[in-house]
């Protein structure tokens, strides 16, 4: 039988604070935006489909101030829609880890949702090893601790075209919607045409006498020296070089920020996040191009800077910010175009003497004991935080600390080019910070040589660190590298260990749940 209208469903007694009418919320935990996009064109297309709901968006960050809130609030939703999209190794956006770690933990909690109704679609790419964990975990938490699903768990994929994959959850959606929210005999029942567009992209073009908000907003405003991505503190650049060689046709830049009285914090293994600034002649071919294309929205800075891209008019402030989301083909090349320029930030002929920047914590840490040996896997830009834990366990050895074994794969592609801190590195294995440095350069010979191969070489040493109770940590590209790592670890375990295929999987799992195998990833 279809279920009843949840309006019908209410006790008398119950306090009512929407007149009996039922209330959809639709969360949504992004990064970029496009999770945000889909949550609020669904919503304009089902206010306009259900005009007895009511209808609102979440942030989930904004939802509840402390955990308990979470579960007082949740208890009291009819129906709840989630849009989650997955990040790196497949973590949550910052938005929704606080959301995601509070759930995620409430196995003793039983079926407290029975009045829940929900459907989840997630945003995620199948390049990716943990395609759309998060959207899936929390489909499964919704349904084990009581919730009713709608439809099946939505598995976007942004590798190929995650809009068709939104479009055809929806459709799924709407017939299982319509049961609850439009009455049995309520003449409206037949579908209306209306189909909301997604959000366009929103350029804010900021003038000159506009840019003190810019500031504002990038320090302190919520009172406190706490600093996010919302809240980036301003931070000088002390250092600035590049790290390639005048041989290599690319670049890769190290910098340097001065965070003396900032109140700035970070560990060894956190992630620092920067604004980066476009240099001024991208920023006016940029302005010219979208003039026309988006819509120019002139008001103030919205909370969300990872939703908007500004282009300021302002040559002494050139600052962009990306959201994911274009509405036409046509804009879609425009704007990778764009990104593209972003991904080499603070260029060679540009001015720059500070950024905004935040830190992002991170579970990428060293053992708690010193002694515990450990092998780092970090070809290109991926070696960097093993740079910090190398630093860190310099100044250990330094003041007398003994240290376990620890390993260094890295791989770039020539010794002339790419070989990255290369007498940094050498230092370390001098000091004895660093036990063995091993290098696999992937354009120097006739086949290319990668950090996985090494690894395989290495099977025995690798495999008498694992079983010893030692880490392994891999950081830098997720799709190609981290995944054939993965690969080539598992193998290891396998042939060393004697294992059979499952028992390697197991094995494999259980490195990863005790904290044992950690990656950084993107
Ligand atoms: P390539 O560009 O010659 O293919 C840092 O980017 C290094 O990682 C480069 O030497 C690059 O080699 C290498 N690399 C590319 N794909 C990889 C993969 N799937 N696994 C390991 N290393 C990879």
């Amino acid at each position: 039988a279809p279920p009843r209208p949840l309006a019908a469903e209410k006790k008398k007694d119950e306090p009512d604070p929407d007149d009996g009418r039922p209330r959809v919320t639709v969360f949504f935990g992004t990064q970029t935006g496009t999770a945000e996009g889909f949550a609020k064109a669904l919503t304009e297309e089902a206010k306009a489909r259900y005009d007895k709901a009511v209808f609102k968006v979440v942030d989930l960050d904004d939802y509840a101030a402390e955990d308990e809130e979470y579960e007082e609030k949740l208890k009291k939703e009819n129906i709840a829609l989630f849009f989650l999209a997955t990040y790196g190794d497949g973590e949550p956006t910052d938005n929704a880890a606080r959301f995601y770690k509070w759930f995620s933990e409430g196995n003793e909690r039983g079926e407290w949702l029975s009045n829940l109704w929900f459907a989840v679609f997630g945003l995620g790419n199948r390049q990716y090893e943990h395609f759309n964990k998060v959207g899936k975990v929390v489909d499964q938490l919704l349904s084990e601790q009581g919730g009713k699903r709608l439809v099946p768990v939505g598995l976007g994929d942004d590798d190929q075209c995650i809009e068709d994959d939104f479009n055809a959850w929806k459709e799924l959606l709407w017939p299982e919607l319509d049961k609850l929210l439009r009455e049995q005999d309520d003449s409206s029942a037949a579908p209306t045409s209306y189909t909301a567009a997604i959000p366009e992209y929103r350029v804010v073009f900021v003038k000159p006498e506009d840019a003190a908000h810019i500031n504002k907003s990038f320090s302190l405003s919520n009172g406190h020296a706490v600093y996010d991505i919302q809240h980036p503190c301003k931070a000088n650049v002390a250092v600035r070089r590049e790290l390639h060689t005048p041989a290599s046709d690319r670049s890769c830049i190290h910098l340097e920020f001065d965070i003396a009285g900032t109140g700035l914090t970070y560990e060894t293994g956190d992630h620092v996040g920067v604004y980066a600034e476009n240099c001024v002649e991208i920023v006016e071919e940029t302005e010219k191009l979208l003039e026309g294309v988006f819509t120019v929205d002139s008001d103030k800075p919205k909370k969300s800077l990872g939703s908007y891209v500004r282009v300021p008019i302002s040559k002494a402030s050139t600052w962009c910010f990306f959201c994911s989301y274009f509405s036409s083909p046509a804009t879609k090349i425009l704007l990778n175009i764009f990104l593209t320029e972003h991904a080499t930030p603070l260029e060679e002929s540009q001015e720059c003497s500070w950024a905004p920047i935040f830190v992002r914590q991170s579970n990428f840490k060293l053992p708690a004991d010193p002694k515990v040996p450990i092998i780092m896997i970090g070809p290109g830009t991926g070696l960097a935080p093993f740079r910090g834990f190398l630093q860190e366990r310099l100044a250990l050895k330094e003041s007398g600390i003994e240290l376990g074994h620890a390993i260094l794969f890295f791989g770039c592609r020539n010794r002339k080019m790419d070989f990255i801190y290369e007498s940094e590195l050498n230092n370390f294995v001098e000091t004895g910070a660093l036990s063995e440095l091993i290098v696999a350069f992937s354009r120097e010979g006739p086949t290319k040589q990668y950090v996985q191969h090494k690894m395989a070489q290495k099977a025995s040493e690798l495999w008498s660190i694992i079983s010893q109770g030692g880490y392994i940590y891999v950081c830098g590209d997720a799709k190609g590298m981290a995944r054939d790592v993965h690969r080539t670890l598992h193998t290891i375990v396998q042939e060393q260990g004697s294992l059979d295929n499952s028992k390697t999987e197991s094995y494999v799992k259980n490195l990863q749940m005790e904290g044992r195998y950690l990656r950084d990833v993107w």
